[in-house]
């Protein structure tokens, strides 16, 4: 049975190694896309501080469609370009919005959600979805969240192969 301990983000970068780690150690042996999927977002939504949203939304048919999630119900379907989800998929860049009130197009999902982060999910050619995180605490992410979270989504992807 894999054991979450919890991790200390007094010291950012190395609660994300940390979290790298236990990521490896849970998907370790299986490549079955929503089981990684499902318990990446449940380590992610565990070990990472002021969440109310962790999951993720796979492309298909040209849009995004919600996949394994932590938090409350989610909207089901997002075209390229709209939202963060949308434009971060769209440009294949992650994407750090500290504010998403300011952030036009910004899809409400749960009214709480101050700031979001997203990581596109490249594997070669090929855009497979979007790894998402919703924080009620504005500015809640900064650049140390996006290189952590970029290594965890890497960890993932590398899992389906
Ligand atoms: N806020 C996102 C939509 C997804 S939910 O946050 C889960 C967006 O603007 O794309």
């Amino acid at each position: 049975m894999f054991q979450q301990h919890t991790v200390d983000f007094a010291d950012k970068p190395a609660a994300y190694r940390e979290l790298a780690g236990q990521l490896e150690a849970l998907l370790a042996g299986e490549r079955d896309l929503v089981a990684n999927a499902a318990n990446t977002a449940s380590l992610i939504w565990h070990g990472l501080p002021d969440l109310n949203w962790a999951g993720f939304y796979f492309l298909k048919e040209g849009e995004l469609v919600l996949g394994p999630f932590q938090g409350k119900p989610a909207c089901v379907r997002i075209a390229l370009g709209r939202g963060v989800c949308g434009t971060a998929a769209d440009r294949r860049e992650s994407l750090l919005v500290e504010d998403v009130h300011a952030f036009p197009g910004h899809i409400a999902c749960d009214v709480a959600s101050r700031s979001e982060l997203v990581v596109p999910l490249v594997r070669g050619d090929a855009l497979l979805g979007v790894l998402d995180l919703d924080s009620p605490v504005p500015s809640r992410f900064d650049e140390t969240d996006r290189a952590g979270c970029e290594q965890l989504a890497r960890i993932f992807l590398a899992s389906l192969s």
